[in-house]
């Protein structure tokens, strides 16, 4: 068979862009290699987001731009992968009668066998979303050449969310929640340490339930192996060259006093936490069904700057979700006060089809939903601008990155995640440890000088 190219477009989460990875890989061992550009590609993988209407929206054009390129390419296959193909199934298929194969969030393993399958005339739409399964053990292949080890990699722990939030779509995209076997993880981990990755980020909708809905470890049943026993166990592979440890994403109602206090006990667990809060009232908080209070979160964010003063937080935020008021939203504008996030992510509430918050009656304005988010980010620009001025002077470790200007890097991140710009490059790999004396800080980013 002639050489197929395949090229992967990813929107959306980090979870995405694992699974995007694992997609790639399984591709890779059926023979498939990976093109540079979307228009060269034989196979192009769409891997899709719809968390929020406009994320939908980029698939759609993309799709139709893809048509466009069917014209000079007959036998191009196109297949859409993630969650809006789990959502719609074949209803893209309708709109779109060219997709090749549209694969759900849970059948990604199974795409080389269901490309073929679709190739044969069989299935073109494999959205099976089940309750209870099992995360298939996979481990990464790090036969690669030196240049090409990446420094920094996710791992995916768990998939799925049982939350219902009221806004949110991944319990129908994603199902129900999954977590992966300890010693999966674990070995993943360590076949990545030992190929020369330095930075580890564990992923999951919510990763402080880890363990919560079934046994991920052998003599223990659900809920007895929680995530601050898995966290502890992946930093044990600083012993093997880890550097650097992160997770994300936190929902507050489940952070345990015992993941807490790792940040205060592991030392390769970097000094930053997100903590997605989404609204600063406790009623909206309520209709939002996110199961805390505003008192209560101020009580983990307090403890956890008694744990570790210099942690770094972050958090997503939603404006205007229905029956917002103007007094709900000062709540909000409070709490970014009161926490001074180092920075966050906020958003226009999106109607989502099938979530319990699209049939809520008092949609708040459009043009008011503008504003509100307006005022939310230009008062989250200042503080960052504030909490990055506390570092002029300090003295930092940064986590060097890769940057184009033959072989010396320019810039690095703090374990904070900020990136420092460096005015003289140092020889040095992708990955490597340096320290840095801050020398001015801007919105978004620092400078500074080796030392
Ligand atoms: N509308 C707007 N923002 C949303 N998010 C999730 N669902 C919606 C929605 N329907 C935001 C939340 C979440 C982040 C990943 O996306 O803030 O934390
Ligand atoms: Fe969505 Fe809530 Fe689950 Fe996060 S915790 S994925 S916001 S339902």
């Amino acid at each position: 068979m002639e050489q197929q190219l395949f090229y992967i477009k990813t929107f959306g989460c980090q979870m995405n862009e694992r699974d995007s990875e694992i997609m790639a890989q399984l591709l890779g061992e059926a023979g498939y290699v990976e093109s540079a550009e979307m228009d060269t590609a034989d196979l192009v993988i769409i891997n899709t987001c719809s968390i929020r209407a406009k994320a939908e929206q980029k698939v759609m054009s993309l799709l139709g731009h893809l048509r466009g390129n069917l014209k000079k390419k007959p036998k191009l296959k196109t297949v859409v992968a993630g969650c809006v193909a789990q959502q719609e199934g074949s209803e893209i298929l309708r709109r779109m009668p060219f997709v090749s194969l549209i694969i759900g969030t849970q059948n990604i393993y199974n795409i080389v066998p269901a490309l073929q399958c679709a190739a044969e005339g069989g299935q073109k739409v494999v959205t099976s979303l089940v309750d209870v399964y099992d995360i298939p053990r996979f481990l990464p292949s790090m036969d690669l050449p030196p240049s090409a080890v990446p420094f920094r990699k996710f791992i995916t722990i768990m998939q799925g969310c049982n939350n219902f939030c009221t806004y949110c779509v991944v319990p129908y995209t994603r199902g129900r929640e999954v977590s992966r076997l300890a010693v999966d993880i674990v070995d993943e981990a360590r076949v990545l340490v030992e190929g020369g990755v330095k930075e580890i980020t564990l992923l999951g909708q919510n990763v402080n339930s880890y363990g919560n809905t079934n046994s991920v470890a052998p003599g223990r049943g659900k809920g007895e192996y929680g995530f601050s026993e898995l966290l502890r166990e992946v930093a044990a592979l600083q012993e093997r060259g880890l550097k650097r440890l992160r997770f994300t994403t936190s929902n507050p109602k489940d952070l345990t006093d015992e993941l807490i206090d790792c940040f205060g006990s592991l030392d390769i667990l970097c000094p930053q936490l997100h903590l997605p809060v989404q609204a600063g009232s406790d009623a909206v908080l309520k209709r939002m069904n996110r199961r805390y209070t505003i008192s209560s979160y101020l009580g983990l964010v307090d403890k956890l700057h008694k744990v570790l003063p210099s942690i770094a937080l972050t958090t997503d935020v939603i404006v205007g979700f229905p029956g917002e008021t103007e007094e709900d939203f000062e709540g909000t504008m409070k709490l970014l006060n009161d926490v001074r996030y180092h920075g966050s992510f906020s958003f226009k509430y999106s109607s989502r089809p099938g979530t319990r918050a699209a049939d809520f009656s008092d949609a708040v304005p459009e043009d008011v939903k503008s504003e509100r988010l307006h005022r939310f980010q230009k008062r989250q620009d200042e503080i960052s601008l504030e909490r990055n001025k506390e570092y002029i002077g300090r003295e930092l470790e940064i986590m060097l990155e890769p940057a184009d200007d033959g072989g010396l890097l320019m810039r690095g991140r703090t374990g904070s995640n900020l990136i420092v710009h460096l005015k003289e490059g140092v020889k040095a790999v992708p990955g490597d440890l340096c320290m840095v004396k801050i020398t001015y800080a801007g919105q978004h980013s620092l400078q500074g000088k080796t030392v």
